[in-house]
């Protein structure tokens, strides 16, 4: 069950992003326009919260689960997003990108085996990823 909503959720976005190739294509230009405050405001806030308080909690029903790991997906996405675009200024933006990439692939990977301890130890990568940045460019 939760396999198949992935590749639902996977497959829809692919036909939403073949579409938005195509689209991009005739107009014969990158319009891209999401800049790092609306990425903020709009993937990490609400993601990162999300998953700090249902981990904390630890999830109580297959529902719960579900959400952590629709949660550490879009974060994990974020990690990528944030390399392009013309996004990435410098090293250590790279390093805080890696490093979310890789807690929040963790976190996926614990939610998973439904395993809490794993996922909370992951989470706090995560975390870490968001103060490297932040550190470093957050004004
Ligand atoms: C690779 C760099 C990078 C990473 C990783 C990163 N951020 Fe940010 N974040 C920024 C930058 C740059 C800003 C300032 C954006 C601006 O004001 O234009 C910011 C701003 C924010 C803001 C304020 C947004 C606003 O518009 O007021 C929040 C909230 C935030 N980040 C949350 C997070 C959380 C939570 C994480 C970790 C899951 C995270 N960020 C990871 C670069 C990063």
């Amino acid at each position: 069950m939760k396999r198949f909503l992935l590749f639902g959720v996977v497959g829809l976005s692919c036909a939403a992003f073949l579409g938005l190739g195509a689209s991009i294509a005739q107009q014969g230009g990158d319009q891209r326009v999401a800049e790092v405050h609306h990425l903020m405001e709009g993937i990490s806030k609400p993601h990162c919260s999300a998953l700090g308080k249902l981990l904390k909690a630890g999830p109580k029903s297959e529902r719960d689960w579900q959400h952590a790991e629709l949660h550490a997906a879009l974060l994990n996405e974020l990690g990528f997003i944030l390399m392009q675009g013309g996004r990435c200024p410098d090293a250590t933006w790279a390093k805080a990108a890696a490093q979310l990439r890789a807690g929040s692939a963790a976190v996926y990977e614990a939610v998973q085996d439904q395993d809490v301890d794993a996922a909370r130890a992951a989470f706090k990568q995560v975390t870490r990823a968001c103060a490297t940045c932040h550190k470093a460019h957050r004004k």
